[in-house]
């Protein structure tokens, strides 16, 4: 298990354990947490599952593919350390990445 720390728009905390091979987005849909709407069910197609990857995990999650690339044009306050969750799989590694939700995903 890797702890996932979720931390929503309004600064509510959620560290949940997620288990290698889940993707970030799976960790907050199937623990409730808010934020992160994932209509598309992981196929990387709507956008909904953007967050904000903290600066010092940034490399660690790896890089974004072109499909995700492409779909992080579209969603609300891009940034630079702008991810799609779904396209994130949790492995040990990443055991204590902390992920930030934007304001709104639509
Ligand atoms: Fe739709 Fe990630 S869940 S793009």
């Amino acid at each position: 298990m890797a702890k996932i720390i979720y931390i929503e728009h309004q600064g509510a905390e959620h560290e949940i354990d997620v288990a290698p091979g889940r993707s970030v987005m799976q960790g907050a849909v199937d623990n409730g947490v808010l934020g992160i709407l994932a209509e598309c069910g992981g196929a990387c197609s709507c956008g909904t599952c953007h967050v904000y990857i903290d600066p010092a995990w940034v490399d660690k999650v790896g890089a974004k593919n072109v499909a995700e690339a492409g779909m992080l044009e579209d969603v609300c306050a891009a940034k630079p350390n702008s991810r799609l969750s779904c396209q994130i799989i949790v492995t040990d590694e990443l055991d204590g990445l902390i992920v930030r939700m934007p304001e709104k995903q639509i």
